[in-house]
């Protein structure tokens, strides 16, 4: 029997748009025998709307269909299960509560992919597709994601790191600091941002001031490394549970300019502008597999593979690669990747649809080995227990 799957998507990141591309692309290809597919989408204000018509990309092209077409929903947990409650105006004036049996995240960015809807989903004790919190928090931090790869013997490349407040206060020792540790050129980047934003290459220190005085109107905390030229850029995506994970094919992406910019990533490919706008991550131009040799793509395959199990990962992720020369880096990882890397697999034979099932199947794995531990004692230290601030 078919079950609720509710498919949460938008979100209060800059990468709002994108999601909602992947998002609809899912909702597309997930199987309807299998799953009644129920939409909530985030809105950028952060409420939650339900309905039908969100599963089409039409709807958010004209201004005022998401009004008329959804109905905003809040969400309680009753009788075990989690319960969604959509306000009853126009159209939805006599649709009815919801169980939401599994709840399949396609946000990207700030806010969303970096564990905090996954907050909302263990809080509200229902099983989620993808990354867990820390998992996903881990990776959305390009330093602390460094610092862990680093302790893994995973190749990164050295940083700087420093927050905005103190960009602000101290320039001259920062960018001293950036002189001896790294030298020109270099990049500049916002801890945990996505799709280029914030990001600018600097050979100088007038244009190194410029782009760190730029990135840091962008996030609180950055990172600046060392600039790779000529650059060389390789994805590959894993699928799924901790070490029980399969790599993708690589690809390379074709770059306009020296940064992958937002507009390559998403704006560019085909020739028909409105088929290539809801291809999202898939309308990037690029060459799947990537131009490399054999030996280079089992290396990078195995590094993935490497990556995806020290983060603790689960469901799919694409994880990028620097290569500077013959030399691999890990540049960074994308929790919930545009489009969830469905181009990856499918020259691999495995169609959108199953890999979509496979994603789920990887989070209802995770939550029946996590069921057999146990997270509560059952005495209640309140029953008997004196107030006092002893222990903790
Ligand atoms: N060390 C580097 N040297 C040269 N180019 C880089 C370097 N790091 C990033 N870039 C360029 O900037 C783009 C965005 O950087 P990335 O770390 O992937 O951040 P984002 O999360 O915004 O995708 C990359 O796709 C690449 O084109
Ligand atoms: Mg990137």
């Amino acid at each position: 029997m078919a079950f609720n799957l509710g498919v949460f998507f938008g979100g209060r990141s800059v990468e709002h748009e994108v999601a909602i591309i992947s998002a609809v692309q899912a909702m597309q290809n997930l199987d309807k025998e299998k799953y009644n597919i129920i939409p909530v989408y985030l809105t950028k204000k952060g409420e939650m709307l339900t309905g039908d018509a969100l599963t089409d990309i039409n709807t958010y092209k004209k201004s005022g269909d998401i009004a008329s077409k959804t109905t905003p929903v809040t969400f309680v947990r009753k009788d075990g299960k989690l319960v969604m409650i959509p306000e009853k105006k126009g159209v939805f004036k006599s649709k009815k509560s919801t169980v939401i049996d599994f709840a399949f995240p396609i946000v990207h960015g700030t806010f969303c992919e970096d564990g905090t809807i996954q907050g909302f989903f263990e809080t509200m004790a229902i099983p989620y597709a993808g990354c867990d919190i820390i998992s996903s928090a881990n990776g959305m931090d390009k330093v602390v994601f460094k610092n862990i790869m680093a302790s893994n013997n995973i190749p990164v490349l050295d940083c700087v790191t420093f927050t905005s407040r103190k960009w602000v206060a101290d320039k001259d020792s920062i960018v001293a600091d950036i002189e001896a540790k790294i030298g020109y050129p270099v990049i500049v980047k916002p801890a945990n941002l996505g799709s280029s934003v914030g990001i600018g290459k600097a050979s100088n220190k007038a244009e190194l001031i410029a782009k760190i005085d730029d990135a840091a109107t962008f996030a609180p905390k950055l990172l600046v490394e060392r600039a790779i030229a000529p650059l060389r850029e390789i994805n590959c995506a894993v699928v799924g549970v901790n070490d029980d994970c399969t790599p993708s094919v690589c690809e390379e992406p074709v770059m306009s300019d020296e940064i992958l910019s937002y507009s390559d990533k998403y704006l560019s490919g085909g020739k028909n502008k409105s088929k290539s706008e809801s291809q999202g991550m898939a309308s990037l131009s690029r060459m799947i597999p990537a131009p490399i040799d054999d030996a280079k793509t089992k290396e990078i395959q195995d590094l993935a593979k490497r990556v995806f199990e020290a983060l603790g990962c689960c469901g799919v992720v694409r994880i990028d690669f620097i290569l500077d020369g013959e030399t691999v880096y890990v540049n960074e990882i994308n929790t919930i990747p545009g489009s969830l890397s469905f181009y990856l697999y499918e020259p691999m034979g495995i169609k959108y649809k199953e890999l979509l099932d496979c994603i789920i199947e990887c989070g209802m794995k995770r939550e029946r080995e996590r069921n057999n531990y146990s997270f509560s004692y059952d005495t209640n230290i309140l029953e008997n227990g004196s107030f006092g601030a002893k222990g903790k």
